[in-house]
């Protein structure tokens, strides 16, 4: 019997963990997880208690010989790791609702992953993963670091870049979910058809060939955009307005989170709109976690709700699985993640990460060269590339002039009085999680 994997994940009181159980169980046969440890910290230890005891009836339910432990001793837990999964949150639901409510109570987009919120979600973020990545240094030297904590993109390029750890694989669901839902449409079997992303996360676009080589991208975009209304392929973004003849003239199928660039006044006011109705985004995703931890509570529960496919990340952890699976038996799987660019986008510095189409390999993600993109494309993806790398500088030295330059910078920030106001706002509200801004 091979020795078996010890699988991390830190953040493991999230609802989203019995999806990756769920994965592992599935997967036990390549990938013999003989130990999962779920870390969390004191706020979350009721959530661990539940999901920890969840994931644990699970595994006794599929027969499959891993023990799960769960700990608020991070340290511990990585000792020895071979995989670190991160899905972690600092500050809790709380911290994302004034992401959202803030910039939202000055007329500004308030979301998760883009904008102002995106900007301190990354604040909050890079200085946690960061000390992560030290203790990984020294505790588990040989393991990968698989993360899915937002906004993923930014938080890979700090790993690299101020953490110098190579071994990092940055996962979004978005691209896990085009394949799925596209395939669907296109009537072929995903196994049949290459994706080909290319840009950073959130702001990427893609084309697809099927398996006698013809290019069917303009198809796909007639049977996305061409008819009535284009559908979302992502829980959290409930309409797509960009609209037929802007998407057929790329050639290229943009991404869910690009209507928030192209059609930045339609999500504003539905943003309001919800705001002034149910609350925000993170408000309604509050609902849906005690809905999902009231159900993981029941002990006869031993498999993953429907009711997860309600929030926005579904298919990430299983996805996660999947990489994890690739890099341990080496199976070159093609899977779209964010690495480091090395040529693979001649538009972006060879040394940032981007999010790309790859061959996942025992030695982590090969990208597929994609080459240029057009002004079209160019334009702002540089932008948006070079506005993380200011949020990540400033999250790293806590340069209050920085990270003026990121958001006036940031297309979703009306620039002048109002960014400084917002951005005023936002770190006091955020204060006690910005250490290098406040010490
Ligand atoms: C999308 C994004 C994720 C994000 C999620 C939010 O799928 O790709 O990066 O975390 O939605 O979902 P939520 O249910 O928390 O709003």
């Amino acid at each position: 019997m091979s020795k078996g994997i010890k699988i991390v994940t830190i953040g493991g009181g999230s609802s989203y963990t019995p999806e990756l159980v769920e994965g592992f169980i599935k997967r036990f046969d390549e990938l013999p997880v003989r130990e999962l440890w779920l870390v969390d910290i004191e706020a979350g230890k009721e959530k661990l208690e539940i999901v920890g005891a969840m994931a644990k009836r699970m595994v006794k339910a599929a027969g499959v010989d891993c023990e799960v432990h769960l700990t608020l001793d991070r340290r511990e837990a990585l000792k020895d790791a071979d995989f670190v999964t991160t899905q972690l949150r600092v500050g809790l639901l709380d911290a994302r609702i004034l992401d959202e409510r803030i910039p939202l109570s000055h007329g500004l987009i308030g979301q998760e992953t883009n904008g102002a919120g995106g900007i301190f979600k990354a604040l909050r973020t890079v200085p946690v993963i960061l000390d992560i990545v030290e203790d990984m240094k020294e505790l588990c030297p040989n393991a990968w670091l698989i993360n899915f904590t937002n906004p993923a993109g930014m938080v890979t390029e700090a790993v690299l870049r101020y953490g110098k750890w190579d071994k990092v694989v940055g996962l979004c669901n978005i691209p896990v979910n085009a394949v799925f839902e596209e395939a669907e449409i296109l009537e072929e079997k995903p196994k049949n058809l290459f994706f080909q992303f290319a840009g950073i996360n959130h702001l990427h676009w893609h084309t697809v060939v099927d398996s006698k080589g013809n290019d069917r991208t303009d198809e796909l975009i007639g049977k996305m955009y061409g008819q009535e209304e284009a559908k979302s392929i992502v829980a959290n973004i409930k309409d797509n307005n960009l609209i037929f003849e802007q998407v057929e003239n790329l050639h290229m199928v943009p991404c869910p989170y690009h209507n928030y660039y192209y059609y930045t006044d339609k999500m504003l006011a539905e943003e309001l709109e919800d705001f002034k109705n149910n609350g925000t985004r993170a408000e309604k995703v509050k609902q849906i976690e005690q809905e999902l931890f009231d159900l993981y509570k029941d002990p006869k529960l031993d498999y993953k709700p429907q009711q997860l496919a309600e929030r926005g990340g579904a298919r990430y952890s299983d996805a996660a699985c999947e990489i994890i699976n690739s890099i341990h038996n080496d199976k070159r799987t093609t899977m779209t993640v964010s690495t480091r660019n090395n040529g693979t986008i001649t538009d972006l510095p060879s040394d940032t990460a981007v999010e790309v189409t790859c061959m996942i390999t025992g030695k982590g993600p090969i990208p597929y060269t994609f080459g240029s993109f057009e002004p079209k494309q160019r334009g702002l993806l540089q932008l948006m590339k070079s506005m993380e790398l200011l949020t990540i500088d400033a999250a790293v030295t806590g340069d209050y002039g920085t990270l003026l330059q990121a958001f006036t910078m940031n297309p979703l920030v009306t620039s002048g009085d109002v960014a400084k106001q917002v951005m005023d706002e936002l770190l006091e509200a955020h204060k006690q999680y910005l250490p290098n801004f406040f010490n």
